[in-house]
């Protein structure tokens, strides 16, 4: 019997790849670019699955390019806003996600975001390789406390909660914002609280929430002008959340202290976007998630979806339920 076909827009860690490759007959882009437009609209062209990246746009047309075959898609991330949802659902098409197996790895990261960017890390670097550092100062490079200090949680998922636990060894109160928060859980020690109040009491602020049509832009002007001066904003969730031209105004007149980003709009971030000629703000390449561990799961958490859907099994891990109604 022949084997099904599926396209894997990028080499993956091994394990999972190696899985897919036991079940499937595969077409693997290994360029380190993703695919463009017209090179996924070709390539899905008759398959029974595909796994893909959060950099590649799975919509209408690419579903239809495909060929009413397709069984499965199944997303290498936790996030799946680059997904036409309902329009996979529609076809009646599972698609999968990667979630906790980067929980640790993303709240890790936003601590280090918090603590770089709160405590001018970078800033220091930069310092001692231009030569700066003559001699210890009382005034030297100060920063913002985290004990004692208010983190507010933007969205309350399963990686805001595990910011709380980190948040608990470092002295800090927990206030958090989720309009969709489900099951709430009493042993979590942290407070629910509107928007505005997160705005304004935050001395750090992380954003966890997925972008949606509710949450691009949500960091706006207003939202920034109600912050504390001296706040660290941190988004390791989606660039879209963050309006990248108000965050800019806020840091360079010091309306705020600092910011942590690890996801931009757009990604990739060009190397002259004026955000980059500021000290006050840390920038990495959406690398959050980016372990081994975390990835070597991710991986095989996607080749379990998608064999799974091809199979014609649940997937384990389903966004679309609806599509087993
Ligand atoms: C995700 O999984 O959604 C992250 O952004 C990348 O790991």
């Amino acid at each position: 019997m022949s084997k099904p076909k599926v396209f894997v827009t990028r080499v993956v860690p091994d394990k999972g790849l190696e899985l897919v490759k036991d079940f499937c007959d595969v077409d693997l882009w290994t360029g380190e670019l993703a695919p463009s437009r017209e090179e996924l609209l070709q390539h899905i062209q008759g398959v029974d699955g595909v796994l893909s990246l959060l950099t590649d746009k799975i919509d209408a047309e690419v579903m239809d390019a495909a060929g009413t075959q397709l069984k499965v898609i199944s997303n290498f991330a936790v996030g799946f806003d680059n997904i036409d949802v309902s329009a996979a659902t529609t076809r009646k098409i599972p698609v999968g996600n990667t979630p906790d197996v980067l929980t640790d790895s993303t709240a890790d990261f936003a601590f280090a975001l918090m603590l770089s960017a709160g405590r001018r890390i970078l800033e220091g670097d930069r310092y001692v390789r231009a030569g700066k550092w003559q001699t210890w100062g009382p005034m030297l490079l100060l920063g913002i406390e985290m004990k004692g200090s208010t983190l507010g949680l933007v969205g309350f998922g399963r990686i805001g909660k595990a910011m709380v636990r980190r948040a608990v060894g470092f002295d800090m109160r927990v206030i958090y914002y989720d309009p969709n928060e489900t099951g709430f859980d009493s042993n979590v020690k942290a407070t629910s609280v509107d928007l505005e109040t997160l705005l304004e009491e935050s001395d750090f602020i992380s954003l966890h929430t997925p972008l949606t049509l509710a949450t691009h832009h949500l960091i706006d002007s207003e939202a920034l002008s109600k912050m504390k001066p001296s706040v660290i904003l941190v988004n390791t969730s989606r660039g879209p959340v963050v309006d990248l031209n108000a965050l800019y105004e806020a840091l360079k007149s010091k309306r705020i202290f600092a910011a942590g980003l690890d996801v931009t709009e757009p990604e990739p971030l060009r190397a002259d976007h004026p955000l980059l000629t500021l000290d006050n703000v840390v920038i990495v390449p959406h690398i959050a998630s980016a372990t081994k561990t975390a990835r070597d799961k991710m991986a095989w958490l996607a080749a379990k979806n998608l064999i799974a859907g091809l199979k014609g099994e649940h997937l384990p891990n389903c966004v679309n339920p609806q599509v087993y109604k």
